[in-house]
């Protein structure tokens, strides 16, 4: 697992532009605006882009550089089909998400996502949210953020931070990134050559904006609103958000099952995909020289059948 991923160069770009197999003329909805890096090259392959992102600084961002082809929205990518059908699109070629955090939200510490700067403990990407990290941190009971830390973090120690946490706060309640991770370096000590915090800021950064439930509603409506021969590509940086695209896909790609009279039959989740390559994609070794960020980036794809 890497640290949280965020980057300013695009990750597996030419990748990405192959696997949506872009048209000129077609029409992409990227569910991950942010800097539009990809975006940007969809537009100049010719395709037209209509991009969602739930950060009013991205959608800012991205306004400012007034790019033609590109039409921008505000909203969740959990809404994606909504989004894309209130827009004119009932049907799109292509569906992008390149899941993560964007390099301007990892590196303005004060939107409290990096566990290497010190800021508030926020970390919503959607700031018009109420619930910030520092809430969960100081206010979930210790069974709630047990939870929180194995089942989004994967973080092996769980029960042992989230009982410190709850010890400690009581005397002084939780406020800044730093406060937070060294507390966590000095509960389980330093092992590896990961931050020993790192599992416990992916697990608080994915409650705090509902990832995995974005990711599902996401991958679903997505599915819906690509039309049969176009592309599903996703790009994830942690093992527990790809095991999620890994499933759903395997889960449409479904399977010949032998019957016991003879033949076969087809058996999975409709509708039904092609998986474009078995193997997930990952950045090739000059692509990790030049952005470490894309280390633990893997791409997947699919085609609605
Ligand atoms: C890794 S960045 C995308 C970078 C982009 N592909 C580029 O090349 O510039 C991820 C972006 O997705 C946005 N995002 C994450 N979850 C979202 C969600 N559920 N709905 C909408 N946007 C989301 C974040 O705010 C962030 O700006």
């Amino acid at each position: 697992m890497d640290t949280m991923p965020a980057r300013h160069v695009p990750v597996l770009l030419r990748e990405t532009m192959a696997a949506l197999n872009v048209k000129r003329g077609g029409r992409y909805v990227d569910g991950t605006l942010g800097r539009a890096g990809h975006a940007k090259e969809i537009v100049a392959l010719g395709g037209m882009v209509l991009g969602i992102d739930r950060d009013d600084q991205a959608i800012a961002e991205v306004e400012a550089m007034k790019v033609d082809g590109l039409k921008i929205a505000k909203g969740n990518h959990g809404e994606l089909k909504e989004i894309a059908e209130s827009n004119g699109w009932s049907e799109v070629d292509g569906v992008l998400l390149d899941l993560g955090v964007s390099s301007p939200q990892l590196d303005d510490a004060g939107r409290g996502f990096s566990f290497q700067r010190e800021g508030p403990l926020d970390m919503r990407m959607d700031r018009s949210r109420s619930v910030t990290a520092a809430a969960l941190v100081n206010e979930s009971g210790a069974d709630h953020l047990e939870e929180i830390f194995r089942n989004f973090g994967e973080e092996p120690n769980a029960r042992r931070i989230a009982r410190a946490i709850v010890e400690r706060r009581v005397e002084k309640p939780f406020e800044t990134t730093l406060d937070l991770a060294d507390f966590v370096e000095r509960v389980v000590g330093r092992r590896g050559p990961h931050h020993p915090a790192t599992r416990v800021f992916q697990a608080l950064r994915m409650d705090v904006n509902d990832e995995l439930g974005e990711l599902r509603r996401a991958l679903e409506g997505g599915l819906a609103l690509v039309k049969r021969g176009g592309r599903f590509a996703v790009i994830t940086f942690e093992s527990l958000t790809d095991r999620e695209v890994k499933r759903f896909f395997a889960a449409h790609a479904g399977r010949e099952v032998s019957l016991q009279g003879g033949g076969s039959e087809w058996r999975g989740e409709l509708p039904r995909v092609k998986i474009v390559a078995r193997k997930a994609v990952k950045a090739k070794p000059e692509e990790v020289e030049s952005n470490p960020r894309s280390r633990s980036a893997k791409l997947r794809v699919a085609e609605k059948e």
